[in-house]
């Protein structure tokens, strides 16, 4: 289902030799956190609960706040982005993704006209940001449904204790597990992204299949693009950037820069991971990209089958030279610009991978996401880093968790 092209890479690095990979691939394997390879091999009785309580969303929903910070956030939105309107609730908002008061308060005066429910995603359950939302979304759910929420608040926690789950078991939430061998990046297609798709409409079965059916090929094409990316790195190419030609594909984007930025950015190095959405970043990264510092590499991810398209009516006002365009699909148009674009950013001496997938369905997302997760761990491997921790993280923490302590209040 997936194609991975390195044809614009290896004039760069010469052809690709997966053999550190290979070995690369079984380290990754034997590590305590890699239970996420496993995950695409979830039972039909727990899909059909996820599927169960998103229909209880959506049926008494027309808003769903999803609260998670991180991995606990990124894997949904960027799922929800991507596919196309489904029949589930109308609207998703995120929320406990960041400290805004400002973003707060407007997701509050959105919800006041809203019937809402609440699905709040934290592995750890001691994460700063979901645990302030978390509070000021538990007053609202209170005030308009009662203390016991009406059955809106779904939890979806890590299996091993954590203040969250005992909260979840105290009020009798329905409560979804993040298996405990699974880290926050990789947890996509746990209960921390399936269940705000399912509650979207989105074929949460088909997601998983998809990721299935990519984890029973050999993972061939993941090795050779870890190998490629670890040569690229290799010749000092420092800085990769994930592009799509699809605008709905920008949260997936988002999703890809934490899950290889917070898996290889250790030690003192590791590929700095950035995204663009073509051909909208094209007016601003473009210039850059073409002619600035020759250390950059692109993946493309081309999704063969646009999930919609448009076709360009003549101007009929005034002639701005673009009615031999007259008749064409948008979409066509997008292609021409991605063959451009990926000739030029390779004379221009930017290596180009492409990686194709049949559509920007359910199951083509669930392989890809897969086929990242798969390459990430590999990659990270490759340069002896382990892809599953991220030390690093705890720095700001203490310094703010000492700082939060002396805060005085704000009366409300
Ligand atoms: O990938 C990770 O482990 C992190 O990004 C976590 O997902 C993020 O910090 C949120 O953690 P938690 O789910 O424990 O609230």
């Amino acid at each position: 289902m997936l194609k991975l092209d390195l044809s614009g890479i290896t004039g760069f690095v010469g052809e690709i030799n997966t053999d550190a990979a290979r070995a690369a691939e079984k380290k990754a394997a034997a590590l305590p956190m890699s239970g996420w390879m496993r995950l695409p091999m979830q039972t039909d009785a727990e899909l059909d609960a996820l599927r169960a309580a998103g229909r209880r969303i959506a049926e008494h929903s027309d808003a769903l706040v999803v609260i998670g910070a991180g991995g606990s956030s990124l894997g949904a939105r960027a799922i929800i982005e991507a596919l196309p309107d489904s029949l589930g609730v109308q609207d998703v908002y995120f929320a406990g993704d960041n400290l805004s008061g400002a973003y707060t308060a407007k997701l509050l005066k959105t919800l006041a006209e809203r019937e809402f429910s609440v699905v709040v995603t934290s592995k750890s359950g001691t994460t700063t940001e979901p645990a302030v939302a978390l509070r000021v979304f538990l007053k609202l759910l209170r005030e308009r449904y009662g203390k016991d929420f009406d059955g809106r608040l779904f939890v979806v926690a890590g299996a091993g204790r954590s203040p969250l789950r005992e909260f979840a078991l105290a009020r009798g939430c329905a409560l979804f597990d993040i298996p405990e061998d699974v880290g926050g990046r990789y947890s996509a297609l746990t209960a921390a992204g399936l269940l705000p798709a399912a509650a979207r409409g989105i074929d949460i079965g088909a997601l998983v299949r998809g990721a299935r059916e990519q984890a029973e090929q050999s993972g061939e094409a993941a090795l050779r693009y870890a190998a490629a990316r670890q040569a690229l790195y290799s010749k000092s190419f420092r800085t990769e950037l994930f592009a799509s030609f699809e605008p709905c594909a920008r949260a997936l984007g988002e999703w890809w820069k934490q899950l290889f930025g917070e898996s290889e950015g250790k030690n003192g190095g590791g590929i700095f991971p950035a995204s663009v959405s073509f051909t909208g970043d094209l007016h601003s990264m473009g210039q850059y990209i073409q002619e600035g510092r020759r250390d950059i590499f692109e993946t493309i991810v081309d999704f063969k089958k646009s999930p919609g398209d448009a076709v360009i009516p003549e101007n009929g006002e005034f002639d701005d030279g673009f009615d031999f365009l007259t008749g064409r699909g948008i979409s066509s148009v997008n292609d021409v610009a991605r063959e451009a674009v990926r000739a030029a950013h390779i004379a221009g001496g930017v290596p180009v991978a492409e990686l194709s997938l049949p559509g920007l369905d359910e199951a083509s997302l669930g392989a890809l996401i897969y086929f990242f997760e798969y390459a990430c761990a590999v990659s990270a491997c490759i340069s002896g880093i382990d892809p599953f921790d991220q030390p690093g993280v705890e720095a700001y923490k203490n310094i703010m968790l000492r700082e939060l302590n002396n805060l005085p209040k704000t009366s409300e």
